[in-house]
Parts: structure tokens; C-alpha cells; sequence
């Protein structure tokens, strides 16, 4: 009863921000995004009758472990997400889980998308469940919203729905259908002080919420059709729009929650700076300081060595479109 499963973190190209049922983790606004191909969570989970408790191990860089109250909410999260898990099987055994991360966890890029992602392929298949796409991405998004879009393949859409059963991801297009790049500039590693989770139940309060959601619909609309006519320009104004949009709310909540930083800021005006050249690249930011470099495969080479140049950026992580969960044959443990 061991499994072992590696998901990709996703990068938002029109973002989740507040929800409309907490517990559910119900987001008041569908979403689309692009799995990455070397930003990735392992996870083994193993259950059995002879283990007395959960062990949760996190094989994070070390440097983490001081930021105790962020590990032991995570913990508290797997293990409500594995009562979910043996709850569908109908069985009460207590679990091992090892999982590790390819990049600096909670620092923005979304460590909990495919944490959980993983966590829930794995699960399922040690547990023998048997469960569609459909099912896993539902799953998932009950450990983390935006985990359930770190199910489907490559490019994905994960509809807000209005019940459990109407919200999941599915796929737009395979990884191969456009050869597009995320190449994140990380300026910090360490974990984020407000988390999305907490950081976006204030979403309400900011008066720029509704003008956001208002927009959504049709932003959906321009990215579908940028993706079906692969066309960078079009897909770039709409992902700097709402990703702009998002930090106006999050800076206008009550209490407000700033995520950008200095560096951030020098990176987006590089980025400007760039595309005045004639460059072809736009900028994301999630809930936290790094920066995603969104492009087109011919121009990563000039982009990296440009972003690795900016005094602040501390690494370069280039990532293609990817696959999304899967399970592997080599175990953690
Ligand atoms: O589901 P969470 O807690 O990882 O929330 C993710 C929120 C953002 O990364 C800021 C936006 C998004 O859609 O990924």
C-alpha cells in the first residue's frame, strides 16, 4: 500500500483569488494555467495498519526548518487531506509520507499546487482507489485550490463550478501544444509571512474585487483564444492585466497584503524595458516577490541571461510546459 507520484506546480495566466465557500475551497472565479515542467513535488505515501500515527516528512531545504509555524500548518493540512482520502476508502490506517520539492517552497511559486496534487495521486493509488482525472482534480483542490489544476495535463482550465462536484480542472491543450516558457526569476527563497490560503479569506474587503470578477469572463475568453492562435502578444496583455489586477486587490484588502518587493518591481520594469526592444515577454507574479518570465521558446536563451543579470536575482528556474500528476515507480522511502 505505497505509491509514489510526482505533480508540477502551474503558473496562473488569469488567477484564483478568494473564495466563494471556504471549506470547499469553492474560488469565485475560474482560472487557467500552464504546468511547469521543472518545478515539481514528489510524493511517497505509504499506509499500514502497523504505523501508530501520521509521520509527514517534508525534505525541504534546511535552511526552512526554522520557519516552524509554516511546517506545522502544512503538516496539519496533509493530515486533514489523508482523512479525506481514508475516509473514501473506508479504512482508518495511518500513514508515511515523504515529499520533496524541486524548488524553495512557499516563496510564490505553488509549492501547495503540487504538493497537494501529488499528495492526492499518491494516496489514491497506494489506497487503491479507483478514481477519474475528474475526481483527483476535486480531490485535490479540497487540499489546495490551485492544486486541482496540477491534475490535468499542460495547459488547463479549471472551472469555478458551484458545488464540490462542478469545480475541477481539465486540460486545454497538451504540453506540446505550444512551446512557450516560464522562466521564473527567484529573489527569495524563504516561505511567505501570510500564506494564500489565509491572505486571500480578506479578499472581500477590497473595493477592487467585484470590478476583477466582472472581468474575468472575458479574460477567459482572450487566453482561450490566445492559446487556440498561439499568439504571444495577445496572451501577454491579458496575463499582465489580471495579474496587476489580482495585487490591487491584495493591496487594497483590509488588512492590505503587499507581496511585491523592490526587486520585484525592477524586474517588471526590465521586462517593459525589454518589450519596448522588441522582445516578446510579459511577467507574472503569485502570491509572492519572484517573478515569472512568460515567452516563447526561441527567445528563453536571451530572456535567462538577461533576468540572471538583474542584481537581486538570486536563480533562474526554465520550465516548459508539462505533463500533469503521474504516478512513478521509484519510491522516496
Ligand atoms: O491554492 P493556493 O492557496 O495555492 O492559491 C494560489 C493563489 C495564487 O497563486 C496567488 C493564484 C493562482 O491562481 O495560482
Amino acid at each position: 500500500m505505497k505509491a509514489t507520484a510526482i505533480a508540477p506546480a502551474n503558473i496562473a495566466f488569469i488567477k484564483y483569488w478568494g473564495k466563494k465557500d471556504e471549506a470547499l475551497r469553492l474560488p469565485l472565479n475560474s482560472s487557467i494555467s500552464m504546468n511547469l515542467s521543472n518545478a515539481y513535488t514528489t510524493t511517497t505515501a505509504e499506509f499500514s495498519k502497523a504505523f501508530p500515527q501520521d509521520t509527514i516528512n517534508v525534505a525541504s531545504d534546511t535552511s526552512f526548518t526554522t520557519f516552524t509555524h509554516v511546517l506545522k500548518n502544512s503538516e496539519l493540512r496533509i493530515i486533514a487531506h489523508l482523512d479525506r482520502m481514508r475516509k473514501l476508502k473506508g479504512t482508518d490506517m495511518r500513514a508515511r509520507v515523504v515529499t520533496k520539492n524541486s524548488f524553495p517552497a512557499g516563496a510564490g511559486i505553488a509549492s501547495s499546487a503540487s504538493g497537494f496534487a501529488a499528495l492526492t495521486v499518491a494516496a489514491a493509488a497506494a489506497l487503491d482507489l479507483s478514481v477519474s482525472e475528474k475526481e483527483l482534480s476535486i480531490l485535490a483542490r479540497l487540499g489546495s485550490g490551485s492544486a486541482c489544476r496540477s491534475i490535468p495535463d499542460g495547459f488547463v482550465m479549471w472551472e469555478e463550478g458551484n458545488s464540490s462536484e462542478t469545480s475541477y480542472a481539465h486540460s486545454l491543450y497538451p504540453p506540446g501544444h505550444w512551446d512557450l516558457r516560464d522562466i521564473v526569476a527567484v529573489v527569495q527563497s524563504k516561505p511567505k509571512e501570510v500564506g494564500s490560503t489565509s491572505g486571500m479569506e480578506a479578499a472581500r474587503t477590497s473595493p477592487f474585487l467585484e470590478a476583477r470578477l466582472a472581468a474575468i469572463p472575458g479574460r477567459i475568453a482572450r487566453v482561450k483564444k490566445a492559446l487556440e492562435q498561439k499568439d504571444i502578444h495577445a496572451l501577454g496583455n491579458v496575463i499582465e492585466e489580471d495579474c496587476l489586477d489580482m495585487h490591487a486587490v491584495m493591496q487594497s484588502q483590509k488588512p492590505p497584503l503587499n507581496y511585491l518587493t523592490d526587486e520585484t518591481r525592477e524586474i517588471i520594469n526590465a521586462v517593459r524595458r525589454w518589450r519596448s526592444g522588441g522582445l516578446a515577454v510579459c511577467f507574472t507574479i503569485d502570491a509572492g516577490p519572484n517573478v515569472h518570465l512568460i515567452c516563447e521558446g526561441k527567445d528563453e536563451q536571451v530572456i535567462s541571461k538577461k533576468a540572471s543579470e538583474i542584481s537581486g536575482v538570486q536563480q533562474i528556474i526554465v520550465n516548459k510546459p508539462a505533463r500533469g500528476a503521474r504516478i512513478v515507480t521509484e519510491h522516496l522511502f
